[in-house]
Order: structure tokens, then sequence, then C-alpha cells
């Protein structure tokens, strides 16, 4: 029999990855503000997310998910948003047309600002100050008052989803995302890459889809999916505080849901069966993803699913790879042979930025041809284990940053210093991240030609 739960049961657990508020009290009565405030989003939207994420489970679907490492107070502009929205749009219809199915949409964003660290100090010459540890909880700037846990910083980050997410909504439902704008959101400085063009010719066809289908009677203003799509947030949710002042029970099942953001996820260094992230999460209802990284053997995995997704419930639990593009051989087989051999119902998804990170020229970097080769070794092991691919998790920007090297523009380590913005880890930018998505769209479509081809000779 499993312990009672309740949103505050992880504190009696052991817990890494805190951070250290010198005034308890404060901490205290921001919590106490927090748990009055309204939620972010309601359980009937998770379980919306969480039964487009049970079509993923079952093949049916595509993930896509993405956004910054770390949103920060100093970059919320309405430009930042637009431009993340955009691009993210862009990428989505080209997945769906190179998949033939439809694509699941969850932002890395309104809520995804706790970062867990590899040291709790860092240090500069021989200065050495506590980490930032994200915009919730201290200031990046490298001085001993900046580095200072701070509980206001917590209503900061609430009030700042709020506001992100009220854009969002109001792009995803008001009109923006009307796919009969799909040659508008081509953005300023994609426009003259050869992303551009690739991408300019996919919406000349999906504007010829639409023509025809209006001169059938079909159209936005009669079909509401072509006016509005579903987008969804998420974030790490590594302040267990902060999420159990947002955790609140659903007035219409009785059950408790974190109402932070849609789907939230443990991160890589805080995954212990017995910790208190996976206390927290057991006990929510929403849908929730688990990064697995290299150091995950196969049985605690299975431990893992029995703890977070006792009911194997399809679309509640998604496993989010990040090995590296060198290591994903070695460990993704023996995890997906355990979870079929037990039968358990999991999203697969790839994310291939936390296992390629290097360092160059003094800035954390990705190169793109490894991010690369991660999705496309993730994509194969699945073809030739029989699953399904299910989706990829990318830290990516609709800005024209610097800071992963390679793609089509071919950024090298020179480059770098010209534009790194990140508040954490590198992104793909704009430009990069469409790349990425053609060039798996394109590997997408070759798998579904292949099964079609298939089952038509069986037939
Ligand atoms: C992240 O997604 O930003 C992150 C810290 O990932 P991981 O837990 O996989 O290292
Ligand atoms: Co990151």
């Amino acid at each position: 029999m499993a312990e009672k739960w309740t949103p505050s049961s992880w504190r009696q657990k052991p817990i890494l990855q805190v951070p250290d508020y010198p005034d308890q009290a404060a901490l205290k009565v921001a919590e106490q503000r927090l748990a009055s405030f309204p939620p972010l989003v309601f359980a009937g939207e998770a379980r919306r997310l969480k039964s487009a994420l049970a079509d993923v489970a079952n093949g049916d679907a595509f993930l896509l998910q993405g956004g910054d490492c770390a949103e920060s107070f100093a970059e919320h502009g309405a430009d930042n948003i637009r431009d993340f929205f955009r691009a993210f749009l862009q990428m989505a219809v080209v997945l769906t047309f190179g998949a033939q199915l439809p694509v699941v949409k969850v932002g890395r964003i309104a809520g995804q600002f706790a970062k867990p660290r590899s040291s709790n100090t860092e240090k500069q010459g021989d200065v050495e100050l506590p980490s930032y540890r994200g915009d919730i909880i201290n200031d990046i700037a490298f001085t001993p008052e900046s580095r200072i846990p701070d509980p206001e910083r917590q209503i900061m980050a609430y009030r700042q989803s709020a506001a992100t997410l009220n854009l969002l909504r109001a792009f995803a439902m008001g009109g923006y995302a009307n796919l009969e704008n799909v040659h508008q959101w081509m953005l300023g400085f994609v426009k003259e890459s050869p992303q551009g063009e690739r991408y300019r010719k996919l919406a000349d066809r999906i504007s010829e889809t639409m023509e025809f289908m209006r001169a059938i009677g079909i159209t936005s203003e009669t079909n509401p999916r072509l006016r509005e799509t579903d987008f969804y947030t998420s974030h790490e949710a590594l302040l267990l505080g902060y999420e159990e002042a947002m955790t609140r029970v659903d007035s219409t099942s009785g059950e408790w849901y974190a109402t932070s953001g849609h789907m939230i996820w443990i991160g890589d260094r805080t995954r212990q069966p017995d910790g208190a992230h996976v206390e927290y999460f057991r006990g929510i209802k929403n849908p929730i993803g688990l990064k697995c990284g290299p150091s995950l053997q196969p049985d605690e995995l299975i431990k893992l699913i029995d703890i977070l997704n006792p009911e194997n419930e399809a679309g509640r639990l998604t496993l989010i790879c990040r090995f590296g593009y060198d290591k994903v051989a070695d460990h993704l087989p023996g995890l997906i042979r355990a979870v079929e051999k037990e039968g358990r119902k999991v999203v697969w998804s790839c994310d291939p930025m936390h296992g390629n990170t290097i360092s160059l020229n003094g800035y954390k970097t990705r190169p793109f041809e490894r991010v690369l080769s991660e999705v496309e070794s993730f994509f194969q092991i699945h073809r030739s284990e029989g699953t399904h691919p299910g989706g990829v998790h990318f830290e990516m920007t609709g800005k024209d940053v610097t800071e992963c090297t390679g793609g089509a523009r071919a950024l090298t380590g020179d480059d770098l210093a010209d534009r790194y913005h990140t508040y954490c880890d590198p992104r793909l930018n704009a430009d990069q991240a469409l790349e990425l998505a053609f060039l798996l769209a394109e590997r997408m479509k070759e798998a579904h030609d292949e099964k079609r081809a298939m089952s038509s000779v069986r037939a």
C-alpha cells in the first residue's frame, strides 16, 4: 500500500537541488500568497493534453515540445513570445506535413524558470558565489546580493507566466494561428535563408490545398480546426514549494492537479524513486514527463513507471530521452525493451540538446550535427524496435541568436560571441530549429511511405 499522498508529502522525502532561502518566514508568506492566486491552467485542459498524448503513445500523433532553456524576467516582451510562437508554428506545420500525423504542440514556456545546476557554486577568477538557479530563485548577475534566493521572485514568475499565457492563448485562439496565415508566420531573418525558400514552397502547397477546400465549402470561418490551434505549456517542476502552492483540487473530479502549467516534468538530476520530486509527481493527475539520461537503468525506469503511472494510463507519462549522440545507441534499446516487455504505455520523446553540450571558446554550445545525429539515431532505433518515435524536445528561440554551432548558415565557434543571449543552455535559433524540423519531416515521410508500401503489399 502506498503511503498517503498530499501536495506537501514531498517535504518528508530527501530532496536535491533546493535553494537555500535565508529568510524562511518570507518564503512561507510568498507560498501562502501564491496559494491564494488563481490557477494558471485548468484541469480540463490538462486532461485534454493527456488525451492528445495518449494518441502519441498509440502511434497516432507526434509531440513537438520546445522553448527556452530558462525564461528570464529581463526578456519578457511581446516580440519574444510572438517570435517563438511563429517559429514553433512553422515547425509544427513542417512536421505535420512530414509525419502525416497530428502534431501535439507543447511549449517550454509560461513557467520554465527554475534550473538544476551541476555545481552549487560558480567561480569567476578568484571569486566564488552561489550558482544562478533561474529567475524564479535568484539573479544571474555575478554579485553576492544577486545570488541570494529571494521568495518575492516566485510571485514575479507567477505574474510573468500569467501574462505570457494570456498572449499565447490569444495567438492560438484569436486568429493568428489560422492556417490561412501560413505565409505570414515567416520571420524576417529566416526569409533570406535556405529554410525560408523551403518553407515558402511548403506554405504554397498548403495555401493551394486551402483554396481547394474553400472551393468545396470548407473554410476557416466554418471550421475552427483551421482557425485555431491547441497550444499547451510545460516546464520542469523543480521548485516544489512553488508547485505545491499551485496544486489545486479539480472540482469536477475531486483530483489534484498542478495548475502551474499543463504538463510538467522531472529533471534527470531529481528522479530518485524515493526522492521528493517523484513523491510530488505521483499525486497529481497532469500529463507528466520524465527525463531519462545515461545513468538510468532499465529496472529503475520500470520502478519509476510503477510509481508514476501505476494504472498504465496512455498519455500520462512521456519519457524524454537525452543521452548524447554517441550514447543513445548504448542506452535507448535497453529501456525500450524493458518497457515493451512489461507492456507499459509511454510516449517516447527525444531531447537531443542536453546530452550534446560542449565547451568552445569559453561558451557552452551544441553542434547542430550532433543534435541532428541524436534525433536520427532515436528514429532509427525505434524503427528497428518496432516502436513509435513519439516526439522531440528542443531548446529553441524565435530569435536570431548565435548559441549553437552549425546548421545551414554554418555558425562557427567564432560566431558565438555575436548574439549569445541565453540565461542557461544554448538554444537553436529559429533558422536552425526550422532546418531540424525539415530534416526530421523528411525522415518521417520516408518511414511513413515505407509503412504504406508495406501495408499495400500485404493487402
Ligand atoms: C532542461 O531541460 O533544461 C534540463 C535541465 O534537462 P535535464 O534534466 O535533462 O538535464
Ligand atoms: Co537546458
